[in-house]
């Protein structure tokens, strides 16, 4: 009999990770949690109640007074923070180039972790981020780790965004990803890294099903 087990999927920003794993996640009926989701939906109240990003004081209290939950609305998943539906806003750009700065101090990742972990204690499940094979479910049967060359990422990110109708510079794109990645691997905790057990796809030239076949063999080999 097939047991269910954790995949985590790390990789720098717009690498596949979401898309990839939601498609994984509903093959194999597994739940995706999608944990950069979080730290957007702490970014974006942060930035309604006007604090300052680098204060990681004022960012872990108003964390502990916040509830961010997914919910399943037919295929889309949806994110509330507090009572409201956050989904859509917590893309923006405003979001976006704050993010890392809030996801760098330790102990609004210690309790972010902390949550991930809660929501992956059963198994089952397909969870994306930066630091989900080295922290957050470091026992993960399955680790992957998504990578392509950044030109590759922003025109992906940037083909997105004109098919939403979103505003969008290829140029600034690319610059806000290089900059986000850089914050990401550099910070002190937990930071972008490929877990040593993971295996690295490099998905510049892959499609989205070709990538998520990949990760289907893989998980075949494991189950
Ligand atoms: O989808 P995209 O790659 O743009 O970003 P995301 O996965 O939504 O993550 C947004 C940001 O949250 C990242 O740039 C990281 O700063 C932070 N993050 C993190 O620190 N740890 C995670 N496990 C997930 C996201
Ligand atoms: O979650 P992450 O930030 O790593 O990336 P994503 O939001 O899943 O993917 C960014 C964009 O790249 C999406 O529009 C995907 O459809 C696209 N993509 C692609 O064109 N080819 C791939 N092999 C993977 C993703």
């Amino acid at each position: 009999m097939k047991r269910d087990i954790a995949i985590a999927i790390d990789g720098p920003a717009a690498a596949g990770k979401s898309t990839v794993a939601k498609i994984v996640a509903k093959h194999l009926s597994y739940v995706y949690i999608d944990t950069g989701a979080m730290y957007r939906a702490l970014t974006l109240k942060a930035i309604q109640h006007q604090l300052n990003v680098d204060n990681e004081t004022e960012i872990v209290e108003l964390l502990n007074h916040t509830s961010i939950q997914f919910k399943q609305n037919g295929e889309q998943q949806l994110v509330y923070l507090d009572d409201a539906d956050v989904t859509h806003e917590i893309r923006s750009q405003e979001v976006t180039h704050h993010v890392s700065d809030v996801s760098k101090h330790k102990e609004v990742r210690e309790e972010m972790v902390q949550r991930q972990q809660q929501l992956a204690r059963s198994r089952g499940v397909v969870m994306d981020g930066r630091d989900i094979g080295t922290h957050v479910i470091p026992d993960a049967e399955v680790k992957v780790f998504l990578i392509a060359s950044v030109d590759e990422r922003a025109k992906r990110r940037h083909k997105e965004n004109v098919e939403k109708g979103y505003p969008s510079n290829l140029e600034e794109l690319k610059k806000e990803i290089q900059r986000r990645d850089q914050i990401d691997s550099q910070r002190e905790v937990s930071p972008l890294i490929k877990a040593e057990d993971a295996i690295e796809i490099d998905t510049t030239s892959y499609t989205i099903n070709e990538v998520a076949e990949r990760i289907l063999e893989i998980v075949s080999s494991k189950i």
